[in-house]
C-alpha cells in the first residue's frame, strides 16, 4: 500500500463482480473511496448471466474492509437519467468526484450471418452509449473538482479486428474514438481521457458459443486470440494496475492514450 490515489473519489461501473470489482478494490487499497454502479440483473439478449445485488453488496463490503468508503448504486448504464441520478447521489455522499472508470460491458458472439440487429443494439447500447452516459454523468463533477480522469475500458478487440464478436469489436473501437474526442474537448478543464485494452481475463463474461465457434466452426481464426507472451490470459489485477495508474497523479499529463494490458495479443 503506497496511497497512490489517497483521498480520491472514483466512480466504477460494472462494479459488482469481475474486473469492475477488482478495479474498485485496487483503488481502495491505494486510498480511494468509490461509487459502485451495476445493473445487478440479467439482460435477456445475453447467453451468460450478469451480476446480482448480493455481488454488488459484496464489493462494497470488501472496499469497506480496506477502510475506505463505498456507495453502491443499482443502475443501468444504458439509462442516462438513472446514471446521472446514481452518480449525483453517490458523489453527494462522498463530497466530490475525481475520476470515473466506465467498465460495464457485455458481449455477444456469432458469425456474420447469425448476428442480429438486437445483438448490435444491446452491445452498442451498453458498451458505447453506456460509457458515454457514464462520462456525461461524471464530467460536471470533475469540472467542479478542477480536473480529473476518465478511464474507459475497451479491449484488445478495440485495437484489432477480433472476429465472431463483431458488435463487441465495433463498440470497443468506438470507445477509442469517443475517448479521443472527449480528451480534446475536456483538456481545457484538465480532464484526462484514456482507454485500457485488456486481453482475455477469466470473469463471468463467458460467451460459450464463442469458444465453440473458435474450436470448431472457425478454428482457422483461433490464432487471432492467442497472446504473444506465454500466458493464455491475464489476471484482473493486471488490468486494475493500469486503471490505478491512469487515475493516479503519476499519469497527470497522460491523455488520449490506449493503454494495452494484452500480453501482446494485438501485435499478432
Ligand atoms: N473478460 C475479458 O476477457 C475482457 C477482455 C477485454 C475487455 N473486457 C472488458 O472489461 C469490462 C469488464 O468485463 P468483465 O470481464 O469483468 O465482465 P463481467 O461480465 O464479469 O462484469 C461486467 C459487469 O458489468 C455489469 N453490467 C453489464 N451490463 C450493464 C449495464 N447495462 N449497466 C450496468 N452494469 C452492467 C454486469 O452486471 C457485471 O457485473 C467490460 O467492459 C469488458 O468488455 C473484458
Amino acid at each position: 500500500m503506497t496511497d497512490r490515489v489517497a483521498g480520491k473519489r472514483v466512480l466504477v461501473t460494472g462494479a459488482a463482480r469481475g474486473m469492475g470489482r477488482s478495479h474498485a478494490l485496487r483503488l481502495a487499497e491505494e486510498g480511494a473511496d468509490v461509487v459502485l454502479v451495476d445493473v445487478c440483473g440479467p439482460l435477456p439478449q445475453l447467453e451468460y448471466p450478469l451480476s446480482s445485488e448480493d455481488d454488488l453488496a459484496e464489493t462494497a463490503r470488501l472496499v469497506r474492509e480496506l477502510g475506505r468508503r463505498a456507495v453502491p448504486k443499482v443502475a443501468d448504464v444504458r439509462d442516462a437519467a438513472a446514471m446521472q441520478a446514481a452518480v449525483d447521489e453517490g458523489v453527494a455522499e462522498l463530497g466530490g468526484l475525481d475520476a470515473s472508470v466506465a467498465n460495464a460491458g457485455v458481449i455477444t458472439a456469432g458469425t456474420w450471418d447469425t448476428t442480429t440487429p438486437e445483438d448490435w443494439r444491446v452491445v452498442l447500447d451498453t458498451n458505447l452509449i453506456g460509457a458515454w452516459n457514464t462520462c456525461v454523468a461524471a464530467i460536471p463533477h470533475l469540472i467542479a473538482a478542477g480536473g480529473g480522469s476518465l478511464v474507459n475500458i475497451s479491449s484488445a478487440a478495440g485495437i484489432k479486428g477480433s472476429p465472431l464478436t463483431t458488435p463487441y469489436t465495433a463498440s470497443k473501437h468506438g470507445l477509442v474514438g469517443m475517448s479521443l474526442a472527449l480528451a480534446n474537448e475536456l483538456a481545457v478543464h484538465s480532464i484526462r481521457v484514456n482507454t485500457v485494452h485488456p486481453t482475455g481475463v477469466a470473469t463471468g463474461m463467458a460467451p460459450m458459443s464463442l469458444f465453440g465457434l473458435l474450436s470448431e466452426t472457425r478454428a482457422d481464426l483461433g490464432s487471432l486470440y492467442e497472446n504473444a507472451l506465454p500466458v493464455p490470459m491475464v489476471e484482473a489485477r493486471d488490468v486494475s494496475n493500469a486503471v490505478l495508474h491512469l487515475v493516479s497523479d503519476d499519469a497527470r499529463y497522460v491523455t488520449g492514450t490506449q493503454m494495452k494490458v494484452d500480453a501482446g495479443v494485438t501485435i499478432r
